[in-house]
C-alpha cells in the first residue's frame, strides 16, 4: 500500500477551524485500518497573500499537483476586500490549474436531518447538483472595467458542455437516471448552446430521464419540490447560486461537502460555503461539511468506500443524538461535534 498524499489548504476565518476537525475525524477513522497518509499543509487564500504575497503561491499549486488529493476548508474574508489578488482569485487558480471543470454538490436529507429542514418534504430529497467549475461567465473574456462601464463574458465552447454533460448523464446511470438541464436558454444564447448539446449527449443515454427548467423556475422548484431532481446539471454561475439554496434545505449551508474533479489528477474537496467570518474565533463553526467533505475524499480518490460510510454512519448517529451547532439550532460547539462523530467511529468498531 502506498502512502496516500494529501495537500491540505485551511484557509481563512473559520477554515482553519473546521479543517482541524477534519482532520480529527481522519485520523480516528484511518487508525489501525490499513490507510496511511502524508498531509502537506500549505498557505493559500488569504493566508498565501499574507505568508506569500499571492493566494495560491506556486509551492502550495507545486504541492497540489503533486498530491492525490487536495483538502480546502474556506478561504476569503473582509481582510481582504480590495485588495489587488484577492483569496477568491487564488480559488479560481487552483480549480482552472487543476483542470477541475466538474463540481459535484449533494443535497441529501436524510431521516437523521428531516428535522432540521425548514421546509415540509413530501418526496425524499436526494438529488446532486453538477455544476461546471472552470469556465463560463467566471473565466471569459473580454473582462474590463473602464470609468463608464464594467463588463463580464458568459462564454462556453462545444467541448466544455460536452464534457461536464458526461459528468452528469455518468452520474445519473449510477442514481435514480434522471438528469434536469437548468439553464436561461429564454434569454441567453450560451444557454440555447448547452440545450443543443445536452440533447444530444442524452441520445447516448437511452436510460436516462432528460428534461430542462430555466433557473428562475428552478429555483422555486427546489424549494417546492425538492424530489422530483435527481441530477441538476447547470453551468457554473446558477450552479454556485443553486447549489447554497439547495443546502439551506437540508438544514444548514454549513453541513454540505463538495468534489471538484477533472479527467486526471488530483481531485479537490471542500465545503461548498465560505470562511463564514461573522462567526470566526467563536468555536461554534459546523464541521460537518468538511468532515463529509473527507468522507468525499476516501471513497472516491482513495477507493475507501468502507471508511467513508462509517463517518457517514457516524456524522448521523452525532445528528441523531442532536448533538449540532448553532446553526441546526443546537448548543454544541465545534469540538464537542467533532468529539461525538470519532467516539461513534470509534465505538463502531
Ligand atoms: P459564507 O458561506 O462564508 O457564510 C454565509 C452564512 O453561512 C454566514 O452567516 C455563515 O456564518 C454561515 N456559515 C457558513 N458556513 C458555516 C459553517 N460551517 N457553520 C456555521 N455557519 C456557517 O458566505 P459569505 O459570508 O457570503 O462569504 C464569506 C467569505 O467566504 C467571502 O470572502 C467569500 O468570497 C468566501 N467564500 C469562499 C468559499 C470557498 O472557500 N470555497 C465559498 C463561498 C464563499
Ligand atoms: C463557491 C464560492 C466561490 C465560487 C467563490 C468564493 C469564488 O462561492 O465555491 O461556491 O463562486 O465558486
Ligand atoms: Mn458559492
Amino acid at each position: 500500500m502506498t502512502t496516500a498524499q494529501i495537500t491540505v489548504l485551511a484557509g481563512d476565518y473559520i477554515g482553519p477551524e473546521i479543517m482541524a476537525a477534519g482532520l480529527k475525524v481522519l485520523a480516528a477513522v484511518a487508525e489501525n485500518q490499513n490507510f496511511d497518509y502524508d498531509l502537506h499543509e500549505m498557505p493559500f487564500g488569504g493566508a498565501g497573500v499574507d505568508q506569500e504575497g499571492d493566494p495560491l503561491p506556486a509551492e502550495t499549486l507545486k504541492s497540489a499537483q503533486e498530491s492525490d488529493a487536495v483538502l480546502l476548508a474556506a478561504i476569503g474574508g473582509p481582510k481582504w476586500d480590495g485588495a489587488p489578488k484577492t483569496p477568491e482569485k487564488g480559488l479560481l487558480a487552483i480549480r482552472k490549474a487543476l483542470n477541475l471543470f466538474a463540481n459535484i454538490r449533494p443535497t441529501y436529507i436524510s431521516p437523521a436531518m428531516q428535522q432540521y429542514s425548514p421546509i415540509k418534504n413530501e418526496k425524499p430529497v436526494d438529488f446532486v447538483i453538477v455544476r461546471e467549475l472552470t469556465s463560463g461567465v467566471y473565466f471569459g473574456t473580454p473582462r474590463e472595467t473602464t470609468a463608464d462601464y464594467a463588463l463580464d463574458t458568459m462564454r462556453y465552447t462545444n467541448e466544455e458542455i460536452e464534457r461536464i454533460t458526461r459528468v452528469g448523464f455518468e452520474m445519473a446511470m449510477k442514481r435514480r437516471k434522471h438528469v434536469t438541464l437548468v439553464d436561461k436558454a429564454n434569454v441567453l444564447d450560451t444557454s440555447k448552446l448547452w440545450r443543443k448539446i445536452v440533447a444530444q449527449i442524452a441520445t447516448e443515454y437511452p436510460e436516462v430521464t432528460y428534461d430542462q427548467s430555466y433557473v428562475d423556475a428552478a429555483s422555486m422548484k427546489i424549494i417546492a419540490d425538492p424530489g422530483q431532481f435527481d441530477v441538476i446539471l447547470t453551468e457554473n454561475l446558477f450552479g454556485d447560486i443553486l447549489s447554497d439554496e439547495a443546502a439551506q434545505i437540508t438544514g444548514s449551508l454549513g453541513t454540505i461537502p463538495s468534489m471538484s474533479r477533472g479527467t486526471n489528477g488530483p481531485s479537490l474537496y471542500e465545503p461548498i460555503h465560505g470562511s463564514a467570518p461573522d462567526i470566526a474565533g467563536k468555536g461554534i463553526a459546523d464541521p460537518l461539511s468538511m468532515v463529509k467533505s473527507v468522507a468525499m475524499m476516501l471513497a472516491n480518490s482513495f477507493d475507501r468506500q468502507d471508511l467513508s460510510d462509517q463517518i457517514m454512519a457516524s456524522v448521523n448517529k452525532t445528528i441523531e443524538d442532536q448533538i449540532v451547532t448553532p446553526d441546526l439550532g443546537g448548543h454544541a460547539n465545534t469540538a464537542e461535534v467533532t468529539a461525538a462523530i470519532i467516539k461513534n467511529i470509534q465505538e463502531s468498531r
